[in-house]
């Protein structure tokens, strides 16, 4: 048995590894949340990010199951299942640096693919049908209309017609027009840079809390290897 001060050290490993299995399931939890809003706009993202989400799913599935190994390790004081834990832990920690790094120094490629993308699209809104779905979701959710605001669907239409989703429950009969009062005047842009921006900063806070907390539990299982195995040796 390990004893003293090194047996609190185990029980705070395995407190801590509870957290981090919490930990696991909240960024799980974001990636999914993220996962929605992408396949909500994703005429609207790059294909190349919808992966995103995805990764984020995954590596908080592979966070549960580190802090698993965690957990037995603390409780069986089990030093192979520490020092695995150790090494996954770290390596998790290595691949959330690089992906932060990649995350931060990207971050004003969101407005450059929103900008080219919204206007792309919006030639399309009259001929594609899955993009005038996106387009209708984003105008009815972000309260918004066009990519700078109503006007630019004249660029379009040549007439003075918007989509019915430029105006608050108006069905989609042309009776939605840049003379309709209660035109929604924001601009989609804006709208969605915020909505965007708003994920953004939420998975750079998740990060930053749980790489802290990576960080910690490396220092406490790295105390809890070599106290097991100071124990083995003086036996
Ligand atoms: C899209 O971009 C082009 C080139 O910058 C611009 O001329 C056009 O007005 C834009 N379209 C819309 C709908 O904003
Ligand atoms: C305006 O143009 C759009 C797209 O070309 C068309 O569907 C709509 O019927 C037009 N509306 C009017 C009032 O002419």
């Amino acid at each position: 048995m390990v004893s003293g001060g090194m047996s609190c050290v185990k029980y705070m490993l395995f407190a801590f590894n509870l957290l981090f299995a919490i930990s696991g399931i909240a960024i799980l939890t974001v990636g999914a949340i993220i996962h929605m809003v992408y396949s909500h706009y994703s005429n609207f993202v790059y294909t190349s990010y919808q992966s995103a989400p995805i990764v984020l799913i995954i590596v908080g599935v592979v966070i549960f199951i580190v802090a698993f190994f965690g957990c037995c390790g603390a409780v069986k004081e089990n030093h192979c299942m520490v020092v695995t834990f150790s090494v996954l832990l770290l390596a998790i920690l290595i691949l959330e640096l690089v992906a932060g790094i990649m995350g931060y120094v990207k971050r004003n490629e969101v407005e450059v693919m929103l900008e080219s993308k919204l206007n792309s699209t919006m030639y399309s809104y009259y001929t594609n049908p899955e993009i005038e779905n996106t387009w209708d979701i984003a105008q009815h959710e972000a309260e918004c209309c066009g990519m700078n605001g109503p006007t630019d669907w004249q660029k379009i239409t040549r007439n003075d017609s918007l989509p019915h989703t430029c105006c608050p429950n108006t069905q989609d009969d042309g009776s939605c027009t840049l003379k309709t009062p209660n035109v929604y005047t924001a601009s989609c842009f804006e709208k969605l840079k915020a909505v965007f921006n708003k994920y953004g900063a939420i998975i750079g806070g998740v990060g930053i809390g749980v790489a802290i907390s990576q960080l910690v539990g490396v220092i406490f299982a790295c105390c809890l290897a070599r106290s097991i195995r100071r124990e083995y040796e003086t036996v």
